[in-house]
């Protein structure tokens, strides 16, 4: 379910899916005359700073809820030239690059569930503050770590029935402070929360009970 809010500026259209948003505050800190804060109704203000600005806010947004158009002729978002998936610290996986996730549209950003709460998965719904998750962001360093041929490319993202997110293209798995955690071109991401090897799954999905379409 989506519910996609369209602000039109001048230059460019801001569009916000609030139910990706998770809530990282990097859109009301970081331009607050554009996206204001804790406000009743419209919350943002598409003409208050700069196209280039506000696209730059936008392209920061790390579960992929602000998209954006220009109207001014200038490029729109692409993809990275480098897919990473970042672990966040007792929360989702994040990743950017040209996402396929499977039953979705394209994107370039999204927030994914490790904890197994979400009622969004895929996505993250920002259910594991409430669910108590813990898990680190700064996982080990693991041997796989030669370059890989390529860095970019399509990822594409498939939910293993009642098991794990699997990732299969070019990938740069890095903690939370940016450390190389691992490169790959295929990965099992534990979606269940309970892998003794978060943010990869260990198979222990089989016996948790765990269950997602
Ligand atoms: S996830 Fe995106 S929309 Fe939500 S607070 Fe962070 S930057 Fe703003
Ligand atoms: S999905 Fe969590 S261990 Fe496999």
């Amino acid at each position: 379910m989506s519910d996609t809010e369209t602000y039109r500026g001048k230059t460019l259209t801001i569009h916000v899916d609030g139910a990706k948003c998770i809530h990282s505050r990097n859109c009301v800190v970081g331009l607050p005359g554009v996206f204001k804060a804790n406000v009743e109704g419209p919350w943002i203000d598409a003409d208050a700073a700069a196209a280039e600005e506000i696209a730059a806010i936008a392209r920061a947004c790390p579960s992929g809820a602000i998209t954006y158009e220009r109207h001014d002729g200038i490029e729109g978002e692409r993809a990275p030239d480098v897919n990473l998936l970042r672990v966040r610290e007792n929360g989702p996986v994040a990743l950017h690059g040209d996402l396929r996730i499977a039953g979705h549209a394209p994107c370039t950003r999204a927030t994914l569930c490790r904890c197994g709460a979400s009622a969004r998965k895929p996505f993250c719904d920002g259910s594991h503050a409430g669910a108590g998750f813990t898990a680190t962001g700064e996982p080990a360093t693991t041997q796989e770590t030669a370059m890989l041929d390529g860095r970019g490319g399509t990822l594409e993202i498939t939910a293993q029935v009642d098991g794990p997110l699997r990732v299969a293209g070019n990938v740069e798995v890095v903690s939370g402070t940016g450390r190389l955690v691992r490169r790959a071109t295929k990965l099992a991401l534990c979606r269940c929360g309970g892998s003794a090897n978060k943010p990869f799954c260990d198979g222990t999905h089989k016996t948790n009970g765990f269950t997602a379409p």
